[in-house]
């Protein structure tokens, strides 16, 4: 191989590696504006639920809505499951670490969350099997699952924006409740 074409193939490698990693960037902007749509769907259910959970133990309530309360948790917790599988499945948030190193310990803070969001859920679920429990116990850990899952979901965006740059908006905390 003469040096000329020696440096045409290096110089080919290295315009490869490059649209290899443009694409890595393209595909994960695609990807963190279906996770920011699916925060958004996830904050919806949260504040529905929290409706439900905010009329437990009034008067008038059906004699079934601990029940229906455990069935809508269930509901959501294979709904936030199936969101964090997909998350540390889909390659963004490494992604995100390569593109800027400084985000490595906040990507393994998030990820190191998902677990425990979920346990959260499954004790809230054994509470409601309890008939002992007060709602005031549901309503204040459900309020304490729901202040964690924000807090989460916020840093995430915030991580997935300082990497990718504007397409990631904020995400609203508060919904449009
Ligand atoms: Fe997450
Ligand atoms: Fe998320």
């Amino acid at each position: 191989m003469t040096v000329d074409s020696e440096r045409h193939a290096v110089n080919r490698l290295i315009s490869l590696e490059r649209d290899e990693a443009m694409n890595g960037a393209e595909d994960c902007r695609a990807y963190v504006e279906h996770l920011q749509h699916e925060h958004g769907r996830l904050n919806q259910l949260l504040l529905e639920i929290g409706h439900e959970v905010a009329a437990l133990g009034q008067v008038g309530q059906p004699e079934d809505s601990i029940a229906h309360f455990a069935q809508r948790l269930t509901d959501l917790r294979q709904q936030l499951q199936a969101h964090f599988a997909e998350e540390e499945a889909g390659g963004c948030l490494e992604e995100a670490v390569a593109r800027c190193p400084s985000l490595s310990e906040d990507s393994k803070t998030i990820v190191a969350e998902h677990p425990l969001l979920d346990r959260m859920l499954e004790q809230l679920l054994a509470q409601t099997r309890n008939r002992a429990v007060s709602p005031a116990d549901v309503q204040r850990d459900y309020r304490a699952f729901g202040d964690k899952l924000h807090a989460h979901e916020a840093a995430e965006n915030r991580l997935l924006q300082m990497a990718f740059g504007a397409e990631a908006t904020d995400y609203d905390v508060e919904g449009d409740d």
